[in-house]
C-alpha cells in the first residue's frame, strides 16, 4: 500500500510500515496519521502478515511528533479529537494481535514516542532521542504517553521527563528499560528484520496470547490477570501449533508453525 505519506512493503509473514514526511522529520499531521490508521488495519486483517516493523525514513527521525503548525490551529474540540485520534491509533498498534517492533532511527518526541511506546519492542539507533517535549509548548502528552510512559519506566521517572520536557538518549533508553536494545544507526533495519525475522517464525496464537496477556493483564489486579492468563493458555491448546511444537520438540526437530 503505497499513500502519500505512508509506504508499507512485505518481505513473507514481515511486514514493513514506514512513515515518510522527511522534511517534516516525520511529524504526525492528520493525513500521516489518517495513512497509518490505515495500514496498520490493513496489517491486522492480513493474516500472512505475522509481525510489523514500524520505522520512520531518513536517517534524522522515527517521528519528532505530533505536527505543531496543525495544533496551533486547534481550540478546545479540535483538541479533543486529535487526541482522540493519536488514541485511537496507539490502541490499534497494541492492540494489532500481532508484534510490532519499532525501529526507532533518530527523533522519536512527543506523539512520536507515544507511538514507540504502544509498539511491542523497540530497537534504537545510536542517534536517537525519545522524549515527551509537551510542555516545552505549555501542552502536555496527548497520545497516551502519559500513562504508557508511567507503566513503562515508572511514575518518578516519567513525571521528570514529562515536566521537564528533556529527552533522553539511546543509552539512557535502554537503562531505564524505554527501549530494548541498541545498535549502529547502519545496523537498525537489521537487527528489526533479525527480530523480526526470529518472530515471524513463532507461532501466531501463541504470540497473540502473550500480547494480550501483557497489554491487558497489566491493568488488572493480580488476581484477574491470572485469570486472564488461565483463559488465554487453554485457548492454545485447541491450536494444532500448540500440537506441532511439542511434537517437535519431542521428536527432536524444528517446528514448523503454520497459524492454526
Ligand atoms: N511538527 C511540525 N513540524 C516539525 C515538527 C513537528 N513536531 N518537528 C520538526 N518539524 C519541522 C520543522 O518545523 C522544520 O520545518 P521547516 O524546514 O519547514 O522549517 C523541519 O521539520 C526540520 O526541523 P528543524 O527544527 O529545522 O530541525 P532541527 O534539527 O533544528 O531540530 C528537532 C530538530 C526535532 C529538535 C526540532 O524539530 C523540534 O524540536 N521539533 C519539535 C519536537 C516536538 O516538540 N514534538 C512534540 C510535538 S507535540
Amino acid at each position: 500500500m503505497n499513500q502519500a505519506f505512508v509506504h508499507t512493503r512485505s518481505e513473507g509473514a514481515i511486514h514493513h510500515i514506514t512513515v515518510d514526511r522527511q522534511d517534516k522529520l516525520n511529524a504526525l499531521n492528520r493525513a500521516v496519521l489518517t495513512e497509518l490508521a490505515a495500514a496498520f488495519d490493513a496489517a491486522r486483517n492480513d493474516d500472512d502478515i505475522r509481525v510489523v516493523v514500524f520505522t520512520g525514513a531518513g536517517p534524522r527521525a522515527f517521528i519528532a511528533g505530533a505536527d505543531i503548525a496543525e495544533i496551533r490551529q486547534l481550540d478546545h474540540a479540535g483538541g479533543e479529537r486529535m487526541a482522540r485520534q493519536g488514541h485511537d491509533l496507539a490502541l490499534a498498534i497494541q492492540n494489532l494481535g500481532k508484534p510490532v517492533i519499532a525501529a526507532v532511527n533518530g527523533y522519536a518526541l512527543g506523539g512520536g514516542c507515544e507511538l514507540a511506546l504502544a509498539c511491542s519492542v523497540r530497537i534504537a539507533s545510536h542517534n536517537a532521542l525519545l522524549g515527551l517535549p509537551e510542555i516545552k509548548l505549555g501542552l502536555m502528552p496527548g497520545f497516551g504517553g502519559s500513562q504508557r510512559l508511567a507503566r513503562l519506566v515508572g511514575r518518578g521517572l516519567a513525571m521528570e521527563m514529562m515536566l521537564t520536557g528533556e529527552p533522553v538518549d539511546a543509552d539512557r533508553a535502554l537503562e531505564l528499560g524505554l527501549v530494548n536494545q541498541v545498535v549502529e544507526p547502519e545496523a537498525l533495519a537489521e537487527a528489526a528484520s533479525a527480530l523480526a525475522g526470529n518472530l515471524a517464525r513463532s507461532a501466531p496464537h501463541a504470540m497473540r496470547g502473550i500480547l494480550n496477556a501483557v497489554n491487558h493483564g497489566a491493568d488488572l489486579p493480580l488476581a484477574d490477570g491470572l485469570h486472564l492468563e488461565v483463559g488465554l493458555f487453554a485457548d492454545l491448546f485447541d491450536t494444532e501449533d500448540m500440537r506441532e511444537g511439542t511434537a517437535a520438540f519431542l521428536e527432536k526437530r524444528k517446528p514448523e508453525f503454520k497459524g492454526r
